[in-house]
């Protein structure tokens, strides 16, 4: 479970954190520049902040444009996780392994619009494939279905590499569509306003686990 805090009072960010982070593997930080996407968030100033207690796993979600200069800086600074989107890179190989070098885990993300093939050439570089199962920007928007079969593909990618990669799904994750999630390969959920709406969020986070984990493909 990785719980996304884009949809949580930002003004109140370490306090949000901690709200989940005791019951989450990590904490989904959706780093937006208004470029890439339509939204603007937060940058490598803040996630240093957040990164200053070493118990939090960052899981840093980084849509933003020129992402080979600036993905680098945030494995650097001590994300245990850090997704680049492969719409915006120049040098995904190269990323990977920049990413890995500084001691993260390399995450590749797609938009829905776009297909897994580079992703399955990338082969054993990347640790954990993102399917966009909304597209990026907002919070609080409807699951795609149609996504499903891809996270389905997504699956039998990871499962062909030799290392342990992740299939993460993020958009319109929640008690209503985490199943199907699982069923289809997932084994990364990302939840923002499905947690953050609720009224104890760190008790929806178990809730949506133990869904998963029941459905688990
Ligand atoms: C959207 C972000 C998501 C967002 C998900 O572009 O990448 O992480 O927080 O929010 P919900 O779970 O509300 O769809
Ligand atoms: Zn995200």
């Amino acid at each position: 479970m990785s719980p996304s805090v884009l949809n949580a009072n930002l003004s109140r960010l370490a306090e949000e954190v901690a709200r989940i982070a005791p019951v989450s593997d990590m904490v989904h930080l959706d780093v937006m520049d208004n470029h890439f996407v339509p939204n603007l968030t937060f940058g490598l100033p803040v996630i240093e902040g957040i990164l200053q207690d070493p118990a939090i796993r960052s899981d840093c979600h980084l849509m933003i444009d020129d992402p080979d200069r600036w993905a680098p800086e945030y494995a650097r600074a001590g994300a245990y996780s850090v997704t680049f989107h492969l719409e915006a890179a120049r040098e995904p190989a190269q990323l990977c392994s920049a990413l890995r070098n500084e001691g993260a885990r390399a995450g590749v993300a797609v938009k829905p619009g776009t297909g897994l093939d580079e992703i399955d050439r990338l082969g054993d570089l990347v640790d954990m494939i993102l399917i966009m199962t909304v597209e990026p920007g907002f919070g609080g928007q409807s699951f795609m279905t149609d996504m499903l079969p891809k996270v389905q593909r997504a699956r039998e990618i990871a499962g062909r590499a030799e290392g342990d990669v992740w299939v993460q799904v993020d958009g319109g994750v929640g008690p209503q569509t985490i199943e199907q999630c699982a069923e289809a390969g997932a084994n990364v959920f990302v939840a923002g306003s499905a947690v953050f709406k609720a009224d104890d969020p760190a008790a929806m986070v178990q809730t949506l686990r133990s869904l998963a984990e029941q459905s688990q493909a």
